[in-house]
């Protein structure tokens, strides 16, 4: 089931929450800052030890201090205009995150709005790749059950409520 919560990402009790992260996988401002401050250092402890990530892929870590399990941490692509394969990149951090909790067998899941900040990526175009990636996957796996886009500005916010009719 798909849900949309306007709230900071880092109040979800779920299984695994997903971070907008960057290569290095050391943090940085937005939702990765947010993350960061609420887990507490152990998990840039454990971050240090993942040795980066490519963008459109994704590692897991334990959530630490926060209300979720896990962090999956995915490196979206920075828009450069559209014709940088930015939309393959960014479904990719949806689909390999997905894949992760799947492997882990996790039941439930939260996205933020992955590039759509720092990394300028337009919020329709991006909503439009979230929820095809997430609905396609959703039709062969039985996991994540619950899957929830996790906005935090309005726009998105009314982006996604009308894309998703809710
Ligand atoms: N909870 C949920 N969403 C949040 C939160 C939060 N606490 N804080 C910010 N956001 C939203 C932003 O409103 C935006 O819609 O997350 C979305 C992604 O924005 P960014 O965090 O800027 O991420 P991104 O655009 O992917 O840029 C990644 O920014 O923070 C750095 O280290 C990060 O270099 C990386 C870059």
């Amino acid at each position: 089931m798909i849900r949309l919560i306007q709230t900071d990402i880092t109040q979800l009790k779920v299984d695994a929450i997903v971070n907008a992260a960057n290569s290095s996988l050391l943090g940085g401002g937005g939702v990765d800052g947010a993350i960061h401050r609420a887990a507490g250092p152990e998990l840039l402890k454990e971050c240090r030890n993942l040795n980066g990530c490519p963008t459109g892929e994704a590692k897991i870590t334990k959530g630490y201090n926060l209300p979720s399990r896990f962090v999956i941490h995915t490196v979206g692509p920075v828009w450069h205009g559209g014709n940088d394969n930015e939309d393959v990149l960014l479904a990719n951090c949806y689909y390999n995150s997905l894949l992760l909790a799947q492997k882990h067998n996790l039941w439930s899941i939260a996205f933020p709005n992955i590039s759509t900040g720092v990394y300028g990526y337009p919020k329709s175009l991006a909503a439009d790749i979230a929820i095809n990636t997430v609905r396609h996957f959703l039709e062969s796996s039985k996991v994540p059950n619950e899957l929830i886009f996790a906005v935090f500005d309005l726009e998105n916010f009314r982006i996604y409520e009308e894309k998703l009719n809710v």
